[in-house]
């Protein structure tokens, strides 16, 4: 699954709560425990499901936007003496249960008073045999189920749902499709919802008439009319786990690209207006498969004969991308690249998120973690190999570079906190599952990868990943597995000799958090002695006495080598030293920042480093610049380094213009600088400081991008002006304001990598009509990405008439589910007054918003949100409000502690804001006088 839903690069959204079920529905079961697990007695061989949907125009029997299902599954017995089953249902109703011996038809005598019954609390749907009849251990039995199921409402809902999109008529076209990741199999057909359930599937759709054919993950084998009904049957699936099942039903969707090559096929699928936008996808796709077959050794298309590789983009759908077998589905702007319309950013997703969901056909489907415990060793290979594919189709995009800011960092900063969890964490009910699809098994897996990678040799890592994948193909895994073949592998290599790996992969795996790596360079005898220690982010985090496996490199002033990424030791104590020769100048630990973990130096190595940095911060990798300024960011907020020597270190940004220092710059001072917000006259000293920072990265970039150019530099150049503008850079602003007025008054072009900033300056300074004309542009775009950046414009406008009309819209079908509760925060984004404009629209329709956005978390979101955003007064307002109507609103607790939360926020600022202008002003100065000297000293050089 991809998440990647929420702003910036916030992977997945979080789906607390994610089932149609209404709570009063709950029945408890006090006597049993809380374990939503199914018991490991049965073996489900095969499935047989067919559907039967009924859209709008359902018969007088049928209730519209249902389906008639019928699922028979051989299940085998692996336990004696069986008088119940018990397997997983979340369907509307069941109609039928019954049982019989699969080789005779020998039917199994049920209960009759009570042959089954729902356990809704748990999804269980339990089948009582007859008092004194047992199944046969070893015996194949059949269970067939006749039951209602629903097509929910919208996307978030999972399961199977509806979409819809309008034609160049406005003609609405309703499609149904599902979404099982990772526990609604349940609410397609009763299953055993559970990834370590492996099963071989024949999906059976009658679909109406009048639509056109079914999608499914295989191809289809045969159909034929029955009725008013075309009947569709599948080829049978490769053994797999059930949430990967998938059917799209819709009148019109149709092939947008092919590569027409019936043995490796591959197909870009999507409603009929997208045509034209689906070759951006095909061209990466195949590259990206084949260089995943040569990697692992192992062919996509003979997994199972007759494979095929379609990619469907859905304009309704709950996360960025789901890897069903055969059929992976995205939201359409994951999918679908549109020449003049579609940014840079949403392009590399494209490549990136197909890489994603294309290597999840080797970690996920064919091999695939036993519980969502371990759902790292789906995700965190698959987001590993997001990157490297890709890297090995198209190295302009600089993604092993790239991973490094959106993989490792984003793991440092989401592992940082207290109640962080492990890559393995114990998960139960539906919402523990869905809450560690999180950013730890995505990121944190990922880097770990590549940790090991560098730690062990690319050969052995290699052959370690074939070994695992032939020993567990068409099976689930748990770490053990991995470990194994990684053992064997090791003891094969000279890279690396003495080390426990199991030992090594373990801890990673079972311990929360990360190291950072104190270095106390001796300059005078060259001795450098290194502690380790749990990094938290809070200064006031009670230290834990975890040791971390950690593989080193380091390079010194004298001996500068930043390609050598081979780790020379390993530290496995709490302290260890190196002995160099005495007189080094600097050392930087984590060359490149390979490893998870950050470094804090001595003072005097940071000193050196600040002065080194700032006579050529080229003489630094980037990627040790990125590391730097990242590290500098997070050991300045946990109080380990003074701000005034951290602001001292990261002066060089002021004259370095590159993309990898500036991204986790741009991040680490939009921190601060919301802690300022409530401070009008802090702020605009911070923002005086940082417009000086940011003259040399606006002036190198420009206002436009040139053709031809470096592709991190328009991606830089993407997200700088973004924040130069929003900070009010005044460069920037007129800037754009000229363009967003050519715009305006000519209709001249604005090239789709400045759209963010220039739509949002225009319409934050304008009026109603700038509002409604971009309304009305949107509601004509026919590409999904274009779109979302001019909802996120929208919501820029200061207008009050504007704002009342924007929130009244993203309540209605204008605004698809998926975008509403970001829609909100585009809100207050895009001009942080709006939040009070926003409180007084919530107070009022507080369970409209609730029902828009569909999801419980996807609620609290918008109340936390917010909070945040809120001034003191509008902070006081929402707490009278809500302690008023405490009755009336459940999320009571949320809005109370979001309040909490802001007010903390605000607090820190004003307890630091005087300490940090003087550091940020401080840094500049001595800086100033060091560069000064330096640049007498060399002038007396150069004139001798
Ligand atoms: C179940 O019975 C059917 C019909 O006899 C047969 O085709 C199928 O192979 C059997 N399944 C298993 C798993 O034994
Ligand atoms: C059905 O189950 C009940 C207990 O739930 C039991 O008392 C009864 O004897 C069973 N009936 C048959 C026919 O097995
Ligand atoms: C790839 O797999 C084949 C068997 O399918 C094997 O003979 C060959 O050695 C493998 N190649 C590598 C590089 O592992
Ligand atoms: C390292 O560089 C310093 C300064 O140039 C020099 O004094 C020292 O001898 C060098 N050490 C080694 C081992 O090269
Ligand atoms: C905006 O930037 C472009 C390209 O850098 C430049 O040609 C144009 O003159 C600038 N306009 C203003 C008002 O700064
Ligand atoms: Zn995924």
């Amino acid at each position: 699954m991809l998440k990647w839903l929420v702003l910036i690069p916030a992977l997945l959204a979080t789906v607390v709560g994610d089932v149609p079920l209404d709570s009063n529905e709950l029945v408890t079961r006090n006597d049993e425990p809380l374990d939503y697990r199914l018991p490991e007695d049965l073996d489900p061989i095969h499935y047989d499901v067919e559907v039967t949907p009924y859209f709008e125009e359902a018969p007088a029997d049928k209730e519209p936007f249902t389906f008639d299902g019928v699922v028979t599954i051989a299940i085998r017995a692996v336990k004696d003496n069986l008088n119940s089953l018990i397997i997983q249902e979340n369907v509307r109703d069941i109609i039928s249960v019954s049982l019989s011996i699969n080789s005779t038809g020998v039917p199994v005598l049920l209960n009759q008073t009570n042959p089954f019954e729902r356990i809704r609390q748990f999804f269980f749907l339990r089948v009582n045999l007859a008092d004194g009849v047992t199944l046969e251990n070893g015996e194949v039995y059949s269970l067939r189920i006749v039951y209602i199921g629903n097509i929910n409402e919208t996307p978030l809902s999972r399961g199977v749902f509806r979409g819809s999109y309008r034609d160049r008529n406005g003609k609405l076209h309703w499609y149904a499709a599902t979404h099982l990741q990772p526990v609604n199999s349940r609410q397609a057909f009763p299953s055993f919802d559970e990834p370590g359930f492996k099963s071989t599937f024949n999906i059976i759709v009658n679909r109406p008439a009048h639509f056109g054919e079914t999608y499914s993950n295989m191809r289809l084998r045969e159909s034929y009319p029955e009725g008013d009904r075309v009947k569709e049957i599948f080829h049978t699936t490769p053994r797999m786990s059930a949430y990967l099942i998938t059917f799209h039903i819709s009148e019109e969707f149709t092939v947008i690209a092919d590569n027409k090559n019936y043995q490796e096929s591959y197909r870009i699928l999507a409603r009929p207006e997208a045509q034209g936008q689906g070759e951006y996808a095909l061209e990466v796709g195949p590259p990206i498969t084949k260089w995943l077959e040569n990697y692992f050794n192992i062919s996509y298309y003979s997994m199972e004969e007759g494979m095929k590789n379609d990619q469907i983009a859905s304009p309704d759908w709950a996360s960025g991308a789901t890897e069903n077998w055969g059929l992976v589905t995205y939201r359409e702007l994951r999918l679908l690249y549109e020449e003049g319309e579609t940014n840079s950013v949403d392009k590399l997703n494209i490549g990136t998120i197909t890489a994603h969901e294309l290597a999840h056909k080797w970690f996920g489907n064919l091999i695939t973690c036993k519980w969502w415990e371990n759902v790292w060793m789906n995700e965190g290979f698959a987001s590993y190999f997001e990157y490297f594919a890709m890297d090995g189709v198209d190295k302009s995009l600089e993604l092993e570079d790239q991973f490094i800011l959106m993989y490792l960092q984003s793991s440092l900063s989401s592992d940082a906190s207290a109640n962080t969890r492990a890559l393995r964490h114990t998960v139960n009910s539906p919402a523990q599952v869905t809450g560690h699809f999180s950013g730890i098994s995505y990121s944190k897996g990922a880097s770990f990868l590549l940790m090991l990678k560098h730690f062990l040799g690319e050969d052995t890592f290699k052959a370690a990943l074939q070994r695992f994948l032939i020993d567990r193909s068409y099976e689930n895994a748990i770490p053990e597995d991995l470990y194994r073949a990684f053992a064997i592998e090791v003891s094969n290599s000279q890279q690396v000799t003495n080390v426990d790996i199991e030992a090594f992969m373990q801890y990673w795996v079972d311990e929360p958090g990360y190291p950072v790596l104190n270095v106390d360079v001796n300059t005078n005898t060259g001795l450098i002695s290194l502690k380790q220690e749990r990094f938290f982010i809070s200064a006031t985090a009670e230290p834990t006495d975890q040791v971390w496996p950690l593989p080193l490199t380091f390079t010194t002033s004298n001996n500068t080598n930043w390609n050598d990424l081979t780790p020379r030791h390993l530290m496995t104590d709490q302290t260890y030293e190196i002995q160099l020769e005495p007189g080094l100048e600097w050392v930087i630990f984590n060359v490149q920042q390979k490893g998870i973990y950050r470094v804090n130096y001595d003072t005097q190595n940071w000193e050196r480093l600040a002065t080194v940095l700032k006579s050529d911060y080229n003489n630094i990798h980037h990627l040790n610049r990125a590391q730097i300024v990242d590290d500098v960011f997070a050991l300045m907020r946990s109080e380990r380094i003074p701000y005034l020597l951290g602001f001292r270190v990261i002066d060089f940004l002021k004259e370095d213009t590159s993309f990898y220092s500036w991204y986790p710059a741009i991040s680490g001072f939009n921190w601060l600088r919301n802690r300022f917000l409530h401070l009008p006259g802090t702020l605009a000293q911070f923002d005086d400081l940082l417009y000086q920072f940011l003259d040399a990265v606006v002036q190198d970039l420009g206002y436009v991008g040139q053709p031809g150019e470096r592709f991190t530099r328009t991606l830089n150049r993407f997200h700088i002006l973004s924040f130069a503008c929003n900070i009010g850079y005044p460069g920037c602003l007129s800037n754009a304001t000229e363009q967003y007025n050519a715009f305006k008054t000519a209709n001249v072009n604005v090239d789709p990598n400045l759209r963010r900033h220039v739509f949002c300056t225009g319409l934050r300074q304008g009026d109603y009509d700038d509002w409604s004309n971009m309304r009305t542009r949107r509601l004509n775009s026919n590409n999904q990405a274009d779109e979302v950046v001019m909802l996120r414009a929208l919501g820029c406008t200061k207008d009050e008439r504007a704002i009342r009309e924007h929130l009244e819209n993203i309540l209605t079908e204008e605004v698809k589910a998926q975008d509403r509760s970001n829609a909100f925060t585009f809100l207050y984004m895009g001009s942080q007054e709006n939040a009070n404009v926003v409180l007084q629209f919530f107070k009022e329709r507080f369970d409209d918003i609730r029902r828009a956005v569909v999801l419980q978390s996807s609620f609290e979101g918008v109340i936390s949100n917010i909070a945040s955003y809120l001034n003191e007064e509008g902070l006081n307002d929402m707490e009278n409000w809500l302690r008023e109507n405490q009755s009336n609103i459940p999320e009571y607790n949320v809005g109370i502690n979001a309040i909490a939360s802001a007010r903390n926020s605000m607090q820190w600022g004003t307890d630091r804001a005087e300490l940090i202008i003087s550091a940020l002003r401080g840094s500049a100065s001595v800086m100033m006088l060091s560069t000064t000297l330096l640049i007498i000293s060399l002038m007396i050089v150069m004139f001798r």
